[in-house]
């Protein structure tokens, strides 16, 4: 794939999969690089540009590969290397790019490094490429009190080589995750060495995970502030200003990848859970990442007034440093919207994670039709969209996991409190009547499928009408074909305040997008062509409740 000279990013539709769980080839439960390979023609014929892959590196899986203990290599669960070469091939052959995980914030505690750490003694060369510290009241204190954000405190005690009770070490998230120390050259080089080792295999870009997080403060100072709900300019170890720098340089090397020139053809994604959209903007500045996940808009209730604050607020803020934004509603860290959207909505932002069978149990049909909709207005959308395996099945979460199935950290780390993000982590039905709904060969998925994810599969809606996945391939043919997504939006005045009304015109076309928030039904202005409807409408009928239209007016 040559450049394009078009910054082909700007517009692109993402398609992220969740290697462990989109398609097993060996049988043995967990997905691979060789079953993905074999489903890339889904994606094709789906509509989107580039499908992002996380982590599939060599990994003792604790935190499902976030983890990751060589970087340069695949796990033998995943495959190897070969394999990972075949998918690439498979997907630029069917016009799709490729972006992977880097994992930059931490390692797996199986790192070499990390080893050579534990053995090494305390101000040793070894011990500097992590967060090493003594701890206070002569040793047995942490450092500081920082909390993991998977529960429990962020800093372990080790056991010194001469076996007495030692040094601490930061972790953000799991034990098994200790954070790298971004101060010392070694590991920014190292990093660096990698980013050049994936480009070289030809992958077009990076997610870059916790992108946020790599610069602490100073000293390491207490946190004063709630470090997960307040702003994270208030919090040392979030969004400190030395990240900028790093990006900075890892745009230099993307650059240096360009073909005959063409700006910017690799590029950068940045998970970043800062607010706010100020603070987020200065990670898509010209000289530093390509985007950044638009996070504000996924904790965005599905109420109207809200919606078009967010919608008109990441505009304006990504528009004034020349960046595309990007939006998304569902990943692999939060609940699916289609069942997020299912309870009631109140106003604010909401980071919902883990649903449990104990918990009240989201309204599925609701959730659907609503899931629906949101999805239709974030097509319609100028920028870049990314979207999370499955969504274009409308598969929910698995809110009825049982406990001991569970696997993420989460979990087991706050003592249940949390459910954790294994809900949304489901592996995917492909085909109603086979095992493990076409996962794979073998009838036992690492988590269970719930009996709802038959009928979703991904067989029996293929052509038919009115499915959600014919209406995802409805709206990015139609989004590709009007160039939306590098078009200018223009909210419609004369509707009521429940509604979200607006037009997206570009160079191709235009569309007039209503979508109906209110719980009255909205006649359509007379002689208008339905493009498409997030559910089936009959001519002349009236817009339902939680459904959204593209129309030619
Ligand atoms: C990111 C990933 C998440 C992972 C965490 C630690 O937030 O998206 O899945 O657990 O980083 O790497």
């Amino acid at each position: 794939m040559a450049g394009s000279g078009e910054q082909w990013w700007r517009d692109a539709v993402i398609y992220q999969v969740y290697p462990r769980s989109w398609a097993d080839s060996d049988g043995d439960g967990i997905g691979d690089l060789p079953g993905i390979t074999t489903r890339l023609p889904h994606l094709a014929d789906l509509g989107v540009d580039a499908v992002w892959l996380s982590p599939f590196y060599t990994s003792p899986q604790r935190d499902a590969g976030y983890d990751v203990a060589d970087y340069r290599d695949v796990d033998p669960v995943f495959g190897d290397l070969a394999a990972f070469d075949a998918l690439m091939a498979r997907a630029h052959e069917l016009g799709l790019r490729v972006i992977v995980d880097i994992v930059p914030n931490h390692s797996s505690s199986d790192h070499a490094w990390f080893k050579a750490a534990l053995a090494s003694k305390p101000g040793s060369a070894e011990r500097a490429r992590y967060i090493f510290r003594d701890g206070g009241d002569g040793g047995e204190q942490p450092p500081n009190n920082w909390q993991s954000l998977f529960g429990g405190p962020a800093w372990t005690r080790v056991t010194e080589p001469d076996g007495t009770p030692g040094q601490w070490y930061l972790h953000l998230f799991d034990t098994s995750q200790p954070d790298f120390d971004w101060t010392n050259a070694e590991v920014r080089g190292e990093l660096e060495d990698v980013l050049r080792f994936w480009l070289d295999r030809g992958v077009d870009g990076f997610r870059i995970d916790v992108a946020h997080g790599l610069v602490k403060a100073d000293g390491l100072p207490d946190s004063e502030h709630d470090q997960w709900s307040e702003p994270t300019a208030l919090a040392p170890m979030w969004d400190q200003p030395g990240v900028h720098d790093i990006y900075g340089s890892w745009r230099r090397i993307t650059d240096s990848y360009a073909v005959d020139g063409e700006d910017a053809d690799r590029i950068l994604c940045a998970e970043a859970w800062v607010l706010p959209a100020e603070a987020l903007a200065r990670y898509v500045r010209h000289d530093e990442l390509h985007q950044s996940f638009n996070f504000e808009y996924l904790m965005t209730p599905w109420l109207a007034d809200d919606q078009r604050r967010t919608i008109t607020h990441s505009l304006a803020q990504a528009e004034a440093v020349g960046a595309p934004q990007t939006w998304v509603l569902s990943n692999h860290d939060v609940v699916r919207h289609a069942s997020r959207l299912g309870y009631p909505q109140q106003p604010g932002l909401h980071r919902v994670e883990g649903i449990g069978a104990d918990d009240q149990q989201p309204d599925a049909e609701l959730g659907l039709r609503r899931a629906r909709a949101a999805t239709a207005v974030m097509l319609a959308l100028p920028g870049s969209a990314y979207l999370f395996q499955g969504e274009e099945l409308g598969l929910p979460e698995a809110t009825q996991l049982p406990d001991e199935s569970r696997q993420d950290p989460t979990f087991a780390r706050t003592g249940g409190a949390s459910k954790g993000r294994d809900g949304c982590r489901v592996p995917v039905p492909w085909e109603a009547d086979a095992p493990s709904y076409g996962f794979g060969p073998g009838d036992q998925p690492w988590l269970p499928q719930p009996p709802e994810y038959g009928p979703l599969a991904a067989d029996p809606q293929r052509g038919v009408l009115g499915s959600t996945l014919e209406l995802y391939r409805t709206l990015l043919a139609l989004r590709h074909a009007l160039r939306l997504g590098r078009g200018n939006l223009t909210w419609l005045d004369g509707f009521p305040d429940t509604v979200l009304a607006f037009a997206v015109t570009s160079a191709a076309g235009e569309v007039t997008v209503l979508a109906n928030l209110g719980d009255q039904p909205l006649a359509l202005p007379d002689g208008t062509t339905v493009l498409a409807s997030s559910q089936p409408l009959e001519p002349g009928a009236p817009l339902g409740t939680d459904e959204t239209v593209w129309l030619h007016l």
